[in-house]
């Protein structure tokens, strides 16, 4: 039987990770994507003339790419606080619990106001679209009107939402690319009841879990004399079932050795923001210790603890935060730029319990990709001629931003440049 027409066939260089490499270069492969969004094939171009035969399409359908050009897969943002886009890149001076009462709390009350919620996480979701964010998993308000609108602005991407009274909604797939997530704050916001109310609910319905755990120093000490009956905060969540594989925790930066053995215990993972524990002097997670016990580690930008909504920035804040350990003689702790960028990618996807449909362009999975051109006419950054194909594709980690990401696809679907309707 004849299969259906192929939504797209591209020729070029494809980079993505696997679970063998942290950096894969494919180039002159040959990529096929289905009506459903989903990668069909990824091989060598001298396969062309049976894969055409297989796959019925014409040499004239193959959208080739310039040299200039290649895909990656889409940035998996595993922590973002969407109410927190309206303040990005202001009020990074306080320590965490300060920047809370100051700024946030209050900024966050805002958002009983639907027009005020409707601008805002409109700007939040177009914009990380455009840096190349295809998948994000949210913290929105208490509020559950506008946090609706945020899973309908969402919609046509993949997000997580905390978990309101809309979730029946969601489960009937009004919203097929929103999942809900149980989004308790952190410690200090909970009572023990709530925690275990909220436990109980995510072990009812196998629900995803998110939280913030040992950020700061000041917040693990509110932990322990808050909760003096739990060994530490690990076990807080853990006692009250909101430690699972579907959890994913940020920032983890003072975790002890026990305490990552019960996270890598129970498959549960930890979202590394660097860009918010710098700026609010807040820790430096140890990443490789957490890769050496087997936890499941994504990257999050924590807008606006952090004050870039990029993954791109996420990528060269990870750098930073590793050689900041190893300028302190921290042993074993360097991570190379290849491995952040399977923290962004595929880790993502893991960390979400994601990687067997999105996270890097095996056949099978959805074609959530960015077209990335590192000679865009507006680059911020310049290539010369004794540059190769690393040395450009470093260059863009490093310096590129979404000038470079020409195009966005989620599952198939092209989202960016944005139709008018987006
Ligand atoms: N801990 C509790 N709430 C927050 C928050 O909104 N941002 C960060 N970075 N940490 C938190
Ligand atoms: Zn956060």
């Amino acid at each position: 039987p004849q299969s259906p027409p192929l939504a797209h066939v591209f020729k070029g260089t494809f980079v993505h990770s696997s679970a063998s490499a942290p950096l894969e270069i494919l180039p002159g492969h040959l990529l096929g994507v289905d009506d459903n969004g989903t990668i069909v094939f990824v091989e060598q171009a001298d396969q062309l003339e049976q894969l055409a035969k297989t796959w019925g399409f014409k040499t004239s359908d193959i959208r080739q790419l310039s040299k200039h050009e290649f895909f990656m897969p889409g940035l998996v943002d595993t922590h973002i606080h969407a109410p927190q886009y309206a303040f990005t890149g202001t009020r990074v001076d306080l320590p965490l619990l300060q920047w809370l009462t100051s700024y946030t709390f209050p900024t966050e009350a805002k958002y009983q106001d639907n027009g005020f919620a409707e601008e805002v996480y409109t700007r939040v979701v177009r914009r990380t679209l455009k840096n190349g964010t295809t998948t994000a998993c949210y913290f929105a308000t208490i509020h559950t009107d506008s946090s609706l609108l945020l899973a309908e602005i969402t919609g046509k991407t993949t997000s997580f939402l905390p978990f309101f009274r809309f979730v029946t909604e969601l489960l009937e797939k009004k919203y097929p690319r929103v999942q809900p997530i149980i989004t308790p704050r952190f410690g200090p916001s909970c009572t023990e009841d709530l925690l275990n109310a909220l436990g109980d609910l995510a072990q009812t319905h196998d629900l995803r879990v998110q939280s913030h755990i040992s950020e700061n120093e000041e917040e693990v000490k509110l932990v322990e004399s808050m909760f003096p009956t739990y060994q530490n905060y690990t076990e807080l969540y853990d006692k009250n079932k909101l430690l699972t594989s579907k959890t994913v925790m940020a920032h983890a930066c003072y975790l002890s050795e026990e305490e990552l053995k019960l996270f890598s215990l129970r498959g549960a993972a930890i979202s590394h923001c660097p860009n918010s524990n710098f700026s609010l002097c807040s820790g430096v997670l140890n990443v490789r210790k957490v890769l050496e016990h087997n936890v499941k580690l994504g990257l999050g930008t924590d807008v606006a603890g952090g004050y870039s909504a990029s993954m791109l920035d996420a990528i060269r804040k990870t750098m930073m935060a590793s050689n900041s350990l190893q300028i302190n003689k921290v042993n074993g702790t360097g991570i190379t730029l290849e491995e952040a960028f399977q923290l962004a990618t595929l880790g993502g996807s893991q960390a979400l319990g994601l990687d067997d449909v999105i996270g890097n362009f095996e056949v099978g999975k959805e074609f959530d990709a960015l077209l990335i051109n590192t000679k865009a006419s507006d680059s911020p950054f310049d290539l010369f001629s004794a540059d190769d194909f690393e040395d450009a594709l470093q260059k863009f980690l490093y310096l590129g931003d979404d000038r470079n990401i020409s195009e966005v696809y989620v599952a198939g679907k092209q989202v960016v440049p944005f139709s008018s309707s987006v």
